[in-house]
């Protein structure tokens, strides 16, 4: 088995000194890190990470390793790696990667093979592709040996749940995404901000006085359409669920079907986790010019065969920016392959936001350990006393103080929630 594949070894100086500045940013992780290195909960601990291949994941890569951990990383999207921090991770923190950005299909899923030949008793994935991957070929062989794994994204966690609805789930996963310390902030904040600069550095656009259509109004939505609104655009929501299209309604942006929206959107991101959400129906309809961009987990929420269908030729016209021109002259941009639009053209959430993502995925290979043989093959949540952890780390970290209850106050809360 090769220790690594990686783009290029000279590139580690680049990524060591951007791993630092993002561990700035990470004040929750670093003190987990330090206590990891004293406790060395991890010890023994064989990893396979799947994760995007960032600064911010190699500081949670660290801190594993701290922990006494023996882990590999490969990417969990094929444009998300950045090839200078894959090549510190390696050079500078002997940690072996797999992972080289804009690998094609084959390489990508020969990299979550070399992680899974790394015979990992814990799995971290981004997604669901490495546990997929492991339960459908590699069930009989490295199965048995795992305690557990942890699960990042609303769009893995749904794929787990279904898993072990079916019966097939083979070990207990904590799905990192439901603490409140990740999804509230990472999905919402992070992607809000980092979809908006993967944007701006693909195309260098004016925000303001755009049709801007968030396509999906849940944690990540919501963020986007904020942000954007922020910066000046008129912001337009879809949503297939009536209760969120009501709050985005309540909120301020105008909700309508896209079909609608479709004649007169200047910028258009999907942030919902589904399939063809902008499809042949909708592209017809395009406006001239209109930029088709998507944040959620898989790039097929667009459906790109489609617009190729629809086009009789296309080109490169900056990066991450492909032209594609209609039968009828109108162009249609499609930013990033149809891939995550934060971490392809930028570098996806600040680190400040991942600090807590993160801290829940030390956190939760730390409780599996604790409670290997205890958890069923299930999905689990992270207890709350976990999220109130990172959350009062992270406050003291911002330097906020906040109020505590006094005992008058608890013996009056508790007495309403006995009854008494
Ligand atoms: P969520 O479940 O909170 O929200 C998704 C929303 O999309 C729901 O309100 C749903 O009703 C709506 N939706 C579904 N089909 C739709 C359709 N055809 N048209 C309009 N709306 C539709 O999920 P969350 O947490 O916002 O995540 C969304 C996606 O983003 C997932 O794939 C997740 O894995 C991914 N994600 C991406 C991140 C990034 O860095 N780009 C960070 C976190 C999550």
């Amino acid at each position: 088995m090769k220790y690594c594949d990686i783009k290029d070894k000279s590139l580690a100086p680049k990524g060591k000194l951007r791993i630092e500045w993002a561990d700035k940013q990470m004040p929750v992780l670093a003190l987990i890190r330090e206590r990891f290195e004293k406790e060395k909960p991890l010890k023994g601990i064989k990893m396979s990470c799947c994760l995007h291949v960032t600064t911010e994941t190699a500081n949670l890569m660290r801190t594993l390793k701290a922990g006494g951990a023996d882990i590999v990383l490969c990417a969990s999207n094929p444009l998300s790696t950045q090839d200078d921090v894959a090549a510190s991770l390696v050079e500078d923190y002997g940690i072996p990667v797999f992972a080289i950005k804009g690998e094609d299909r084959d390489t990508y899923y020969s990299h979550l093979v070399s992680a899974i030949e790394h015979e990992p008793n814990i799995t971290q994935d981004d997604g669901g592709d490495l546990v997929g991957l492991l339960h459908q070929n590699y069930s009989d062989t490295y199965l048995k040996n795992i305690i557990g794994g942890t699960e990042e994204t609303t769009t893995g966690v749904i794929r787990l749940q279904s898993m072990e609805k079916e019966g097939a789930l083979q070990f207990p996963v904590i799905a990192v995404n439901e603490s409140a310390t990740k999804h509230f902030f990472d999905n919402r904040y992070g992607t809000g901000q980092s979809t908006l600069d993967g944007l701006m550095r693909a195309t260098n656009i004016l925000i303001c006085g755009k049709n801007f259509v968030v396509c999906g109004y849940g944690w990540c939505g919501k963020g986007l359409a904020m942000r954007a609104k922020g910066m000046g655009a008129n912001v337009i929501v879809t949503e297939v669920d009536p209760v969120k299209a009501i709050e985005a309604a309540m909120d301020g942006f105008r909700v309508m079907k896209l079909e609608q929206a479709m004649p007169f959107a200047d910028v258009i991101i999907t942030v919902t986790g589904n399939l063809n959400v902008v499809d042949e129906r909708h592209l017809v309809l395009a406006k001239d010019g209109v930029i088709i961009a998507n944040s959620g987990h898989f790039n097929d929420e667009i459906n790109i065969n489609a617009l190729e269908k629809l086009s009789k030729s296309k080109r490169t016209v900056r990066d991450f920016v492909e032209e594609y021109t209609l039968d009828d002259g109108r162009k249609v941009y499609l930013l990033a392959e149809g891939r995550l639009l934060n971490l392809s053209a930028a570098e996806g959430h600040p680190a400040v936001v991942m600090d807590m993502s993160f801290a829940n995925q030390a956190l939760g290979a730390e409780y599996i350990v604790k409670n290997a043989g205890k958890m069923e093959k299930k999905v689990y949540v992270l207890p709350e006393e976990i999220d109130r952890e990172i959350a009062s780390i992270k406050l003291k970290s911002m330097g906020i103080e906040i109020d505590v209850l006094t005992e008058e106050q608890i013996k009056y809360l508790s007495s309403w929630k006995s009854g008494t």
